[in-house]
């Protein structure tokens, strides 16, 4: 049986962080019962539109999926498990920013369902939290890890790092501390001036929040040297797991080209089916997402059927992101031509691509000019 996973958006946060360009609006507890009720509906049109499927994943992301209700978590969770076969392994996470988190909302989300949580430290640093706009401090941060870890089977941690105000030392003591925590997995991302953010605003004014490429390199390296030498694999670019169970699922299901329905305002689906594959975007505001349902059945604005090309292309751009790569003859499944041998030679012998039987995989030497790379093997 073909695999699918479920990615639900959740887009309400209690306050908007000045870098985040997610599709977000302030908390609006009002419309909970409702876009939940729509939320089930999409679902049950998404399983008509893939057939019966193997659930390899469940993933609550946001905005902030912590805000919901545990009632509503479960009645979520179960909706998805009763339309797909769950696999035996199916994985359940929920995005958590650490003011949401206490024992008594950690046993809840447990019960409901949820094996893996996700907590958006960002960092342990009073003056980088503020400087990042976040509502939570160090402490909290602290302590929401200290909760989670004994009650969840998995937590992983979310890092920023390269924006203007962090020193070496701090990115030093954030590193250290994660690694302190006890966590399985920790994600970290360099922080990224999105145009319609407040940072944003700030850099069209010549105030820049975000340091420049060669900095944020040294930093990348700092923290590659320091989490794999204490037993973490970088398992994709921004990504470390301590052992193969730490692993997101749920992600390597994006960087690896296969299946997710998109559940909730502004979610994005992909789905194959008699080899093609459909890209779709959900309603982006929540009561457009609701009307839609009410309206049609599905909260799906727009879709479309990829091009060989464009698919080819995603393939390639999100599997050359994780460790393993991409295969070499699925790309040429997808896009109808191989990839040019004389650019792999080439960059094969420069360091920057790996080439072992079928799969093709980016270096660590490669890894730092990602974009370029998987640019020149496009052109
Ligand atoms: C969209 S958030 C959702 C999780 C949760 N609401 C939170 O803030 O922790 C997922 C992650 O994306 C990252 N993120 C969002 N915007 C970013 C940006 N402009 N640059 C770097 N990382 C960003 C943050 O690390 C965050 O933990
Ligand atoms: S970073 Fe998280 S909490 Fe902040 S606005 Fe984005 S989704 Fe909301």
């Amino acid at each position: 049986m073909d695999k699918i996973g479920l990615y639900i958006h959740w887009p309400y946060c209690a306050r908007i962080c000045p870098y985040c360009d997610f599709n977000i609006y302030k908390n609006k507890a009002d419309t909970e019962a409702e876009l939940v009720r729509a939320m089930i509906a999409d679902m049950a049109h998404w399983r008509e539109m893939s057939g019966r499927r193997r659930l390899v994943s469940i993933h609550f992301g946001g905005g902030t999926p912590s805000l919901l209700a545990a009632s509503n978590i479960q009645k979520l969770i179960k909706t998805a498990q009763n339309l797909w076969s769950p696999a035996p392994d199916l994985e359940i996470g929920l995005e958590a920013n650490p003011n949401d988190i206490n024992a008594k909302a950690l046993t809840a989300w447990r019960e409901a369902g949820i094996e893996r949580l996700s907590v958006g430290v960002q960092s342990f640093d009073d003056d980088a939290l503020k400087f990042l706009g976040r509502d939570h401090d160090g402490r909290a941060a602290k302590q929401a890890l200290e909760l989670a870890t004994p009650i969840m089977p998995r937590v992983s941690a979310d890092l920023i790092y390269g924006f203007t105000n962090q020193t070496e030392d701090m990115l030093q003591d954030d590193l250290h501390r994660v690694l302190a925590s006890g966590v399985s997995h920790i994600s970290t991302y360099q922080l990224t001036i999105e145009q319609r953010t407040a940072f944003g605003q700030a850099k069209k004014r010549g105030i820049n929040k975000a340091v420049g490429s060669d900095a944020s390199a040294d930093f990348f390296e700092q923290i590659i040297r320091a989490l794999t030498a204490k037993g973490f694999n970088q398992y994709e670019v921004s990504n470390f797991a301590k052992g193969k169970a730490a692993k997101s699922r749920h992600n390597l299901l994006y960087w690896q080209g296969d299946d997710y329905a998109g559940i909730g305002p502004g979610a994005h689906g992909r789905l194959t089916i008699d080899a093609k594959r459909r890209a779709t975007i959900a309603a982006l505001r929540p009561k457009d997402y609701i009307t839609a349902v009410g309206n049609r059945g599905h909260g799906i604005a727009e879709q479309e059927i990829l091009s060989p090309q464009s698919w080819a292309e995603e393939y390639l751009l999100m599997g050359m992101r994780i460790s393993e790569g991409i295969s070499l003859s699925r790309y040429m499944q997808i896009s109808g031509h191989a990839l040019a041998v004389d650019k792999i030679t080439d960059f094969e012998k420069a360091g920057l691509l790996v080439k072992l039987g079928d799969q093709l995989s980016a270096s660590p030497k490669g890894r730092m000019v990602l974009d370029t790379l998987c640019r020149e093997l496009l052109s």
